[in-house]
């Protein structure tokens, strides 16, 4: 127990919580000693950045070729870090742990969701990953061949990326809680050649058929020759049947990798060699193919994991609790923390699966030591109560972490009392698909922080806040960019490089980074992140354009159009609220709202269901046709209505704010 039960009655805590708000700086925790020196890389890098990375880059990663030019400029912004080094990703984050002697580490202590342990070792991640490449080869799997991984949270999740990385095959993973037709669109706009899936999936309690799923959608891709199926939930799981088979086409992942050579050696790959793409979206429905390359990459990665999470790799325990088909789980499950020989835990399940208490169960049992997780989940946690958490010894965790959105006081000040018992640090750190690493972040132990802020940018990084017309801001309310390079920056978005430049570097020209967010920089050079500024959505820290939502919404035979927009909500961040015109004259009803709901949950993944669907006879649209969803969200959440008369007619807002006044 952490503390009493007296002190934690609620009353008595929210008390307590409310008295915290008004502390507005909090100073290291007096307890909390950090362990790797950071003040030499701080000095270092506001020196000379450049020649900062190329130092952090021979220090920690093992070049099979060593480079000889660093930063490649010629062409912003398609810039090249570490051009003439060779590398190869899987041997940096395993061959040379086991090389060193710690084979026998864990890597991985895998938690599957009924209860069910594993501990994956460096030897065996290494043993499975070899296989597993030479396995991908044995299909026609070649360097640049780009392969798609749609898997739960299985270690073999981390074997397929590693594998690829081993070969030089270009990974493109998506999150396991998207619907199969958007894992058809991202294999199908990448060309990918190979996919590994699963048979099933498990979420609290219930098996999901996976495979089949994606047959249903796969059929007709010229670019996909074979499908990978790793037997997670077998016949049992499914009814009494074995996922289908197609002949000639798929494959078991355990045939494979008995088949398969033990032996792989890693080929060593140029720095600037693709390493994986990543979809997110944007401010269209066409998701962007977010392409990230090896060197710099794995530097960022390697770098910002050390410096914010301050880990010992041989006695810390590490738990990132977001989804490996996430940035996050890319840069901070995967490739990070193996890439420093850190052992994670890799949880399958739920927060709330058997019990609320499944977390905090998780790390008395592993000793946890560090805890990264997303404000939306403190939120949730939040509204279970302190009875969960304080139902186990916490006293193992020394730092806790946030990413995806920013955070309000209130939540940042019960992690920092109930989980962290007040002694641990909290890391919350600012950062995108885009960026590849974190770049705004505490460094615990010497930053102080103040809840809500990310404070200040890490060494070796340039963010900064700009005015609309791009005047530089060193304090106030503006757009954020990023001024120079960076070794783990988004090389472009793959296969469009014209998107890539007008989407990042057309505003304020080839050489700034526009962020997308909007941020407040304090008078002590602290960074408040407000929001997106662009029309993306940001609901529970997972990205959604109202493109993307609105295409899949007006796919339904019954609606003639439809407008989405985010509010503000307390448990997600932001909610979706879909505006919708039906055809003919339908009338909306309850059923007509679960099956278009039901709709998008099948066409993107339950993630992108609106939360509300205001039935709108007409839209607000300017002469020209546009919508204006500003006006939308004003309504959405209640807020007197600005300036109309741009409107071709004024009148459709006030029926709008009466239907939603009606609506609740
Ligand atoms: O708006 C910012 C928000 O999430 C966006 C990036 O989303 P994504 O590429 O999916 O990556 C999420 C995980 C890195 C950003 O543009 N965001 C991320 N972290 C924070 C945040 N907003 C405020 N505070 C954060 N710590």
């Amino acid at each position: 127990m952490t503390t009493t039960d007296e002190t934690r009655s609620p009353g008595a805590l929210e008390a307590e919580l409310e008295r915290m708000l008004a502390v507005e700086t909090f100073d290291p925790p007096a307890g909390f000693t950090r362990r790797g020196p950071i003040d030499a890389d701080v000095a270092a890098a506001a020196a000379d950045p450049v020649a900062f990375w190329a130092d952090k880059a021979r220090e920690l990663l093992t070049w099979d070729k060593p480079f000889t030019k660093v930063l490649n400029e010629e062409n912003p912004p398609f810039y090249k870090w570490f051009e003439d080094g060779e590398l190869n990703l899987s041997a940096n984050c395993l061959d040379r742990h086991v090389d060193a002697g710690n084979g026998d580490r864990v890597a991985f202590h895998w938690a599957g969701e009924e209860g069910e342990r594993l501990a994956v070792t460096y030897a065996d991640l290494l043993a499975e990953t070899q296989r597993l490449a030479n396995g991908l080869r044995s299909l026609g799997v070649g360097r640049g061949d780009v392969v798609g991984i749609f898997l739960p949270m299985i270690p073999q999740v981390a074997a397929a990326m590693l594998a690829c990385a081993r070969i030089g095959a270009v990974h493109n993973v998506v999150f396991g809680g998207f619907a199969a037709t958007a894992v058809k669109e991202r294999m199908e706009v990448s060309d990918a050649k190979v996919l590994i899936t699963v048979d099933g999936a498990r979420r609290k309690g219930r098996t999901a058929p996976v495979k089949s799923a994606v047959d249903a959608e796969m059929g007709e891709l010229a670019s996909l020759e074979h499908i990978i199926v790793v037997e997670a939930v077998g016949a049992a799981g499914l009814g009494g049947q074995r996922a289908p088979m197609k002949a000639g086409r798929d494959v078991w992942y355990a045939d494979l990798l008995a088949a398969a050579d033990p032996v792989c050696p890693a080929e060593p790959m140029p720095a600037e060699a693709p390493l994986f793409i990543l979809y997110s979206s944007g401010s269209t429905a066409k998701p962007k193919g977010i392409l990230h390359t090896t060197g710099g990459y794995l530097l960022g990665a390697t770098y910002t994991y050390r410096a914010v999470f301050d880990l010992d790799p041989a006695t810390d325990v590490y738990w990132c609790s977001a989804d490996v088909g996430w940035i996050t789980g890319h840069s901070y499950i995967v490739y990070g923390p193996l890439a420093n020989g850190a052992t994670s835990v890799m949880y399958e399940g739920a927060p709330d699966y058997p019990d609320y208490d499944v977390w905090w169960k998780l790390i008395d049992e592993y000793k946890v030591t560090v805890f990264y997780t997303a404000p939306t989940a403190i939120r949730a946690c939040i509204k279970w109560g302190a009875e969960y958490p304080d139902r186990h010894d916490l006293s193992s965790l020394r730092l806790l972490g946030t990413v995806g959105e920013p955070i309000n006081p209130k939540a940042w000040l019960w992690y920092h009392k109930v989980i962290g018992g007040e002694r641990c640090p909290i890391v919350d750190t600012w950062w995108q698909t885009e960026t590849g690493a974190i770049m705004i972040s505490p460094i615990p132990g010497v930053t102080s922080t103040k809840p809500g802020s990310a404070t200040r940018p890490l060494p070796g990084y340039s963010p900064a806040l700009v005015t609309e017309d791009g005047q530089p801001l060193s304090e106030g309310v503006g757009v954020l960019v990023v001024t120079k390079p960076w070794p783990s920056m988004l090389r472009t978005l793959y296969k469009d490089d014209e998107r890539f430049v007008e989407t990042y570097f057309s505003r304020f020209g080839p050489t700034t980074y526009l962020v997308g967010d909007a941020a407040r920089l304090d008078a002590d050079g602290y960074f408040w992140i407000i929001g997106r500024i662009d029309d993306v959505i940001n609901v529970s820290g997972h990205r959604l354009s109202t493109a993307e939502v609105e295409s899949a919404i007006v796919a339904h035979e019954a609606v003639a159009e439809a407008a989405v927009v985010a509010q503000a909500d307390e448990q997600t961040g932001q909610a979706i609220v879909a505006f919708v015109t039906l055809s003919g004259g339908r009338i909306g009803d309850d059923a007509t709202v679960a099956e278009l709901r039901e709709h998008v949950a099948a066409r993107i993944g339950k993630l992108a269901r609106p939360k509300r669907i205001i039935w709108a006879d007409d839209l607000p649209k300017t002469r020209s046709g546009k919508i204006m969803r500003r006006l939308l969200r004003d309504v959405a959440e209640g807020r007197a209505l600005g300036d109309v008369t741009t409107l071709r007619d004024p009148a459709v807002m006030a029926a709008l704010a009466t239907k939603v006044a009606e609506a609740g």
